[in-house]
């Protein structure tokens, strides 16, 4: 453990505030470190082992494959691809896929898409794309310029031309900003990194029908929120609400890193041979992967399980937490859970890890808990237990201080 952190000081850009504890296993929920503690993993990678870790159908997929051929480039077909992207449209929408590497490079990909088919129709003036706050779609500069918190863009400006904020879930706002310009609506129908907020049902239909009528792009990002986490395998079926492109990553490849974006109809036609492309994008080793994720996930119907989890977790966390009055608010869907403090909650997150659960703090003052959906009644009691008496006890510290 001293060699892994004393050469991260030494030779990796320190870009990172990782805690002090090297990753060395998981199964399921729980992970081990080098030391040989055990934690139970209630951030599960930021959503990304939402089928646990080390699951066996995905490293038996794996162990297979790259044994067999691991990449083969976009020049060649490779049989898992095209079998990805039928599960994914077969369970989504009808449409057609396009994979990558990443959750950003999923959202470029859809923001390029969106002012392609603009431009194709004749249409090049309309390249704008209107975001909201509070919300988060990556890192690289499409996807950024997109991401309003400004803590995110400071110091990496310009941003790119043709991006719009506005208040989320304020459909008037929306009503008002859209126009001949606008290529794209991008959002989270349940925002992550800006605290677990959800988009109201309204606001999501509205968007639908703003860009029905407007011949407007509408993206979903649900990155973070979709594969199951809010109760339904995608977010937007549990609103009803159909995106025109989807992006997904994180958890579809259970573990390994992939991002897709699917087009749904028309938008799935719009990306045309060298219009755009990847190296590694849908190689065979993830597809494989991905496939034996959707296998886990919709064959133990996990996004049942998570709404059931989810349950459990906040009827503890109301228990655990009544009569905390630095408790602002507690928003949960499935098992993407934000517990908003009034003061911030970094040091929790420590004080939670000490006790063997490992959380995050987002947004400064939301303790986020995002359980791999595997989690069992007896894990979701015991990882609310923690973080209640954990933030009962600093709530109770500073009144007293
Ligand atoms: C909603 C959402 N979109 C996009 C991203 C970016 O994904 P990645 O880190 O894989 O680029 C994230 C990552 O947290 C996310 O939560």
């Amino acid at each position: 453990m001293a060699d892994a952190m004393a050469d991260d000081k030494g030779f990796m850009m320190q870009n990172y505030g990782r805690a002090p504890m090297v990753l060395a296993r998981g199964d399921g929920a729980w992970v081990w470190d080098t030391e040989g503690k055990r934690y139970l993993d209630f951030l599960a990678g930021i959503s990304v082992l939402n089928i646990g870790h080390a699951h066996p159908a995905v490293a038996a997929a794996v162990r297979e494959q790259v044994g067999l051929i691991s990449h083969t480039s976009n020049l060649y077909y490779n049989e898992y691809q095209p079998a990805l992207g039928k599960r994914l449209v077969e369970l989504s929408f009808p449409g057609r896929a396009f994979f990558c590497n990443s959750g950003t490079e999923a959202n470029e990909a859809a923001i390029k898409l969106a002012r392609k088919r603009a431009a194709k129709a004749g249409h090049p003036e309309r390249f704008e794309v209107i975001s909201f706050t509070n919300s988060f779609h990556g890192r690289t500069y499409g996807s950024l310029a997109a991401t309003a918190e400004p803590h995110y863009q400071e110091g990496f400006g310009p941003m790119p031309e043709g991006f719009k904020v506005l208040p989320f879930n304020d459909l008037g706002a929306v009503r008002e900003a859209v126009g001949p310009a606008t290529a794209a609506i991008i959002v989270e129908p349940i925002q992550g990194e800006g605290g677990v907020h959800p988009a109201d049902a309204a606001f999501l239909r509205g968007l639908r029908e703003i860009a029905d009528k407007q011949d407007i792009c509408l993206i979903f990002d649900e990155i973070q929120c979709g594969l199951g986490r809010a109760g339904a395998l995608f977010a937007h079926q549990r609103y009803g609400v159909q995106p025109d492109v989807m992006t997904l990553a994180k958890a579809l490849g259970g573990g390994l890193p992939i991002g897709a974006v699917i087009g749904r109809g028309q938008w799935g036609d719009v990306l045309k041979p060298g219009d755009h492309g990847t190296t590694f994008g849908g190689g065979p080793l993830v597809c494989a992967a991905a496939l034996a994720t959707l296998d886990v996930l919709v064959g133990e119907d996990l996004p049942a399980r998570a709404e059931r989890m989810g349950a459990v977790l906040v009827e503890e966390l109301k228990k655990g937490l009544a009569g905390v009055s630095a408790v602002r608010e507690i928003r949960a869907i499935g098992l993407m859970i934000g517990i908003e403090l009034d003061f911030p909650g970094r040091e929790l997150v420590e004080q939670c890890r000490a006790q063997g659960l490992l959380i995050n703090c987002t947004a400064g003052n939301v303790i986020r808990l995002l359980p791999p959906l595997v989690i069992d009644e007896a894990q979701a009691r015991q990882g609310a237990a923690i973080v209640s008496a954990v933030i009962a006890g600093a709530a109770k510290e500073r009144r007293s201080a």
